[in-house]
């Protein structure tokens, strides 16, 4: 990849089912993480679902009350991820596979499946290599999204870190 600079900020949107859980948890978690590294001029950061059933809302409340903990405020609302967004990011991280055939589907001469990845490629201990849907489970499975989202996307940004050119 090329370098990042001031001047090109690196596009990076988050993806799952409703954009209201899991996508809003790491673009918020991400955001948090370049802003402590002081690098907000270099990325944009943004997160989509490939559902319309959630447009407009705001993230789940177990969602914020688990990201509040950490000190991070989830404030975005719920977007469906558009055609156009293929083109427009750099990097379109999904959270599960149903999510990247999802995506794929709107890709269909693959011409961006190089942009296109599952956030657990970055996880230390990648698991079955998913985020598990915590939608219609109890407070532990929105920690347990929480705990993986954190340390993938910690990863995530150690790597691209490496391409900010100051
Ligand atoms: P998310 O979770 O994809 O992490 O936002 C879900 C939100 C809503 C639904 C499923 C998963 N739903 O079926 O409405």
């Amino acid at each position: 990849m090329t370098i990042i600079t001031k001047e090109d900020p690196y596009k990076i949107v988050f993806v799952c089912l409703g954009n209201i859980c899991r996508s809003p948890t790491a673009e918020g978690v991400f955001q948090h993480l370049v802003n402590e590294r002081g690098l907000q001029s270099y990325f944009y950061v943004d997160s989509a679902g490939t559902s319309a059933y959630h447009i407009g809302e705001l993230a789940n409340s177990k969602s914020r009350e688990t990201a509040r903990e950490y000190g991070i405020e989830l404030r975005s609302r719920a977007r469906r991820f558009e055609d156009e967004d293929l083109q427009e990011f750099d990097l379109i991280v999904v959270m599960d596979k149903e999510n990247l055939e999802n995506i794929k589907a709107l890709d269909p001469e693959s011409n961006f499946k190089d942009k296109i990845v599952l956030l657990r490629e970055y996880d230390p201990a990648p698991g079955d290599g998913e985020v598990p849907d915590p939608y219609y489970g109890g407070l532990d499975g929105f920690q347990n999204v929480f705990n993986i989202v954190k340390r993938s996307c910690k990863a995530l940004l150690d790597e691209l870190e490496e391409h900010v050119k100051s």
